[in-house]
């Protein structure tokens, strides 16, 4: 059974009051539910933290070998700062794939440059909430989905 930690980055926590013309009214609690229930569904088992903290973040990914086959991460705001936790990502060495609720290059130019884009296996973004979902699809295999190798 595959094991997914998924780590959302600082202000995730105030989805569905922040910026809903762009990150939509659905709450980082609705969308932990929908993870649940998809990895239920695709036979995983899903941890799910989030923090406003790039330090910690860095700390949960460092813990991640120990349990963790694989990486869902939006990293928010430090998607396109962080050095720190691109290094982690990369140091673990487990397979992540990077997620984004809004479409990053059709925004702000700063927001087109990801630092942790190189070291993630993938990325998608752009399907809010459910970026998640198809990231949690892509990893683990959908049932019944055409695979390639
Ligand atoms: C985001 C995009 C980032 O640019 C932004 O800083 C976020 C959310 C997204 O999910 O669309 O906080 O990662």
């Amino acid at each position: 059974m595959k094991h997914i930690l998924v780590i959302h980055g600082p202000n995730l926590d105030l989805l569905g009051k922040r910026e809903v013309d762009i990150y939509g009214k659905v709450t980082l609690a609705e969308i932990n539910e929908k993870i649940k229930e998809k990895a239920r569904e695709l036979g995983c088992q899903v941890r799910i933290k989030q923090s406003n903290s790039e330090g910690e973040i860095v700390s949960f990914i460092g813990e991640a070998r120990d349990w963790a086959d694989a990486l869902i991460i939006n990293p928010a705001a430090y998607t396109h700062t962080s050095v720190a936790i691109r290094d982690a990502i990369s140091a673990v060495g487990i397979t992540a794939v990077e997620v984004h609720l809004s479409n990053i290059y059709g925004r702000e130019s700063f927001r087109e440059k990801s630092l942790v884009a190189g070291v993630c296996r993938g990325q998608i973004a752009g399907f809010g909430p459910q970026s998640y979902i198809l990231a949690l699809e892509a990893i683990v295999g959908k049932r019944g989905q055409a695979t390639f190798s």
